[in-house]
């Protein structure tokens, strides 16, 4: 019979990512997905470590958790319980500790040893079975704790088959990070940087195709480090990589990527920005601050002014493209000044989307040793007048696309009968009345209305050019 499956993510892209690809791993044992965590057979939260009061979500989770078990097993059934991702590789031990209900804790970097894992668990839950309190207090038997850098990579191991994406798909090519900024705990739950080989990602472009992608987001937490191993034995940056795709992958219409570092933003790279028509044109380029002395603090390795640079050249060669960016607000020692450098760049660069947080301490890192601390109340006040600004700018941004004819490619159908949901190529969402065949099609779309996250349209043209599934693999 089949088991209930229920993956509850937090976090970034690539947590998405692993999700689907722990379901794939998972598919070969019998577990399929359920929309019920109560009713599940297991259960999988991946967390995320990277900014404020992670482990504490994540116990608080797993109280609500251990009573859906409880409850299944007054009820004669079970449930495993695992953790994995981020929180669970830096707080493994401990999470095992202070949950003794847990089956397994797993790392970002062994999740295709699942099966194994969901094995010894199911093992140690039968031998358990009916045993006094004490005896699961003892953890007996119990809890799989895998949170290695194992030397093989997981890409290796992970099964061929993959569950459809849909029309927006996400390919991982590269994980991890050496960069060290100091706020930042990637590098330690990451591990260091790896990049995928050529082939296989351009077989798994395919695969997506295949499947009925039209837009691949190329995932990775320093994703423009990539320099992967081509066949001929040369290695590749992202730039060739992204041409390769487009011209190997044909029926994938839109290529992205996430998330990039300034540092990264090579010629070649930048020059496909110009001349890769797939290549979209918004970019998600996180800055974090303005000011030269806390980029430098912040062990980021390029200046505002670099920054700048980059975005002037991004913009020579694609005058339309437009830009999404992360900031910190309050790192350790954050003056007034450093604060007004920041907003100096926001007005001088112009943001279409951005994510803005107040710095927190992660445990671990060097930042979190720095005496300066920013206190609380200054952070809540820049944080506000940055996000005023920004906010304003997103506005201002999305009103530019009013009356304007985009291309959307429609994904799935809306809220409303008979309207479907699309993105433009700058990632905005588009409703619009149109038949559900026109799913997977990229269709020509006027904005008439402007929501705040969300614009609306009508079809102006049809969609130049309909793909079976089936026929995307020649
Ligand atoms: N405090 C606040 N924000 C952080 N980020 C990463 N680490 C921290 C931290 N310690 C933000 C950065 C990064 C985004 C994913 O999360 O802006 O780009
Ligand atoms: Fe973290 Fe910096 Fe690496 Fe991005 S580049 S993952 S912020 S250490």
């Amino acid at each position: 019979m089949a088991k209930k499956l229920f993956i509850k993510t937090y976090g970034c892209q690539m947590n998405v990512y692993d999700s689907a690809r722990m379901a794939d791993v998972l598919a070969p044992l019998g577990y399929g997905p359920t929309d019920s965590q109560a009713d599940a057979d297991m259960v999988i939260l991946n967390t995320c470590h990277i900014r404020e009061k992670a482990a504490e979500k994540t116990f608080s989770e797993l109280g609500r958790l251990k009573q859906d078990q409880a409850r299944k097993q007054a009820a004669g059934g079970d449930m495993i319980i695992a953790v994995a991702g981020c929180v669970a590789q830096a707080e493994g031990a401990e999470i095992m500790r202070r949950v003794p209900e847990i089956d397994i804790v797993l790392g970002p970097q062994t999740y295709h040893r699942l099966p194994e894992m969901v094995a010894r668990a199911t093992r140690a839950r039968d031998a358990r079975r009916g045993q006094p309190r004490a005896f699961h207090e003892k953890r007996i038997g119990a809890g799989v704790l895998d949170t290695d850098f194992p030397a093989e990579s997981k890409f290796d191991h992970l099964p061929e088959a993959m569950a459809p994406q849909g029309v927006s798909a996400f390919l991982a090519i590269q994980e991890g990070c050496d960069k060290f900024c100091t706020f930042c705990v990637v590098p330690y739950t990451r591990g260091a940087e790896f990049s995928r080989p050529v082939e296989k990602i351009i077989a798994e472009a395919r695969k997506l195709s295949a499947q009925g992608a039209r837009e691949i987001t190329l995932l990775g937490q320093n994703v423009n480090a990539y320099h992967g191993d081509a066949a001929d034995g040369s290695t590749w940056g992202l730039a060739r990589l992204v041409r390769e795709i487009a011209e190997k992958a044909p029926q994938i219409e839109r290529i992205r990527y996430t998330t990039s570092h300034p540092r990264d933003m090579d010629d070649d790279l930048i020059a496909a920005h110009g001349d890769v028509p797939q290549l979209m044109p918004f970019l998600h380029l996180p800055v974090q601050s303005g000011s030269d002395r806390i980029l430098a603090e912040m062990n980021r390795q390029h200046t505002a002014d670099h920054y700048r640079r980059i975005i002037e050249r991004l913009r020579d060669v694609r005058p339309d493209l437009a830009l999404s960016s992360d900031f910190i607000v309050g790192f350790p020692g954050e003056s007034d000044a450093d604060f007004a450098a920041t907003m100096k760049l926001i007005e001088d660069v112009t943001f279409a989307q951005s994510f803005s947080f107040k710095y927190s301490p992660r445990p671990g890192t060097p930042a979190a040793n720095i005496e300066q601390q920013v206190p609380l109340e200054v952070m809540d006040v820049r944080l506000q007048a940055l996000q005023a600004v920004l906010e304003k700018q997103l506005i201002d941004f999305n009103r530019t696309t009013l009356g304007k004819t985009v291309p959307v490619l429609l994904e799935r159908a809306g809220r409303d009968a008979g309207q479907l949901v699309g993105k433009s190529p700058y990632l905005q969402a588009v409703h619009v009345t149109a038949p559900t065949t026109f799913i997977g099609a990229v269709a020509d779309v006027e904005i008439t209305d402007l929501g705040h996250y969300t614009l609306g349209g009508v079809l102006a043209a049809g969609p130049a050019a309909m793909f079976e599934p089936e026929r995307a693999i020649a």
